[in-house]
């Protein structure tokens, strides 16, 4: 199947393995680019010496196309008043287990936009492309990515963010539905449950080709080749998938997360965890954070708070698990052998 995305990419399959942060590998994405789709490396939260490390780790691996992740959300707002509530709430979960309650909140990872020595890397290094989660990256950086040949895709989750990231320059958009697992990318409001489902998804992508000319990723519950059919139907020139792999042997997720997923597990959005509306599988951590009363501190402050009694519990299911409204079909199998099964299942719809 020939698309846009295949052509620019150089790929046999309209498929992107999505950047999963805590959960992809280099390894993955390899695997994912040795066999014809496009693997991504999640750098959003390494520090700069760990993004070029898990570079030049997937360099090592492929000689094919890499997308290389980032995260460019809006600085949070570091406020020990304003988070006081929300810590004071979680202080006895820590207490239960005997640790220390954090008493502020640390930013644990800037936007990219923040973070210069993390352009550095990317232009030495060189990905094809980069892609962008939160919003989109300030005008000289989207400068810089053009002047090095370096490709641009970024996630929109309604026409309003498309039509606001298509004049900022980026090449790709990756139209992404409520049901996505992970953090929703939305950055002009909540995301949109008009966009969850299959026909949810679908009409995204209908409405947002019919405003604008850049090519259009879909992504959001998106777990066989049928459903990557549909979305091309609706005039995606691909899919971006993220849960469909995190049950590959590469990936990092654990035992647990890999049982429940296969278990038929449902997911939830909440924003407790992180500090942004994300969606998780519906497990002991998903329940607590859905308990909470007090406003959660911006992401990614929250998120540190959370990690660390994540951290303090250790019981595998108090545990972050992203998955999408596709989780009960997943399938546990190498990523090669996925997109084999992806590609047969494509062809035949
Ligand atoms: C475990 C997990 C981690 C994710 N981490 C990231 C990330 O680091 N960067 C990003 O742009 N998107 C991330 N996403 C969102 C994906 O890019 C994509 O929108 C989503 O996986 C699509 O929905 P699906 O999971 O139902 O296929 C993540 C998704 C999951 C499931």
């Amino acid at each position: 199947m020939v698309t846009r995305l295949t052509d620019l990419f150089g790929l046999k399959y309209p498929i992107i393995q999505a950047p999963m942060a805590g959960v992809s590998t280099p390894a993955l994405a390899a695997a994912v680019s040795n066999a014809g789709g496009l693997g991504s490396v999640a750098l959003g939260a390494l520090t700069p010496a760990a993004a070029a490390r898990a570079l030049k780790e997937i360099f090592a691996l492929t000689s094919g196309p890499v997308v290389a992740n980032l995260f460019v959300h809006r600085a949070p707002r570091v406020d020990a008043q304003l988070a006081r509530p929300f810590l004071t709430e979680i202080a006895p979960a820590f207490e239960s287990v005997k640790a220390q309650a954090p008493e502020s909140v640390r930013e644990i990872y800037p936007s990219f936009n923040d973070d210069d020595d993390m352009l550095e890397i990317l232009l030495d290094l060189q990905p094809t492309a980069v892609s962008l989660h939160f919003g989109t990256a300030t005008a000289s950086r989207m400068r810089a990515f053009k002047q090095a040949g370096i490709m641009v895709l970024a996630t929109a989750t309604s026409v309003a963010e498309a039509l606001a990231l298509e004049e900022t320059g980026v090449d790709f958009l990756v139209m992404q539905s409520y049901g996505a697992g992970g953090h929703s990318g939305a950055f002009l409001g909540p995301p949109d449950l008009a966009t969850a489902g299959g026909a949810g998804l679908s009409k995204l992508v209908r409405d947002t080709v019919a405003a604008v000319e850049l090519p259009v990723v879909a992504a959001g519950g998106l777990m066989t080749g049928r459903d990557v059919a549909d979305v091309i139907a609706a005039g995606a020139t691909g899919a971006q998938m993220g849960t469909a792999f995190i049950a590959c042997p590469e990936s990092l997720a654990s035992d647990r997360y890999c049982e429940l997923l296969l278990s038929g597990a449902p997911t939830r959005l909440t924003s407790n965890i992180s500090g942004r509306p994300a969606r998780s599988l519906v497990n002991e951590l998903l329940l607590w954070a859905d308990g909470l009363a007090a406003d959660p501190p911006d992401y990614p402050l929250c998120y540190d708070a959370v990690k660390q009694l994540v951290a303090a519990k250790q019981n595998a299911d108090f545990s972050v698990m992203w998955a999408g409204e596709g989780a009960n079909m997943s399938r546990r199998l190498p990523a090669r052998e996925l997109l084999t099964v992806l590609a047969a299942e494509l062809a035949d719809a």
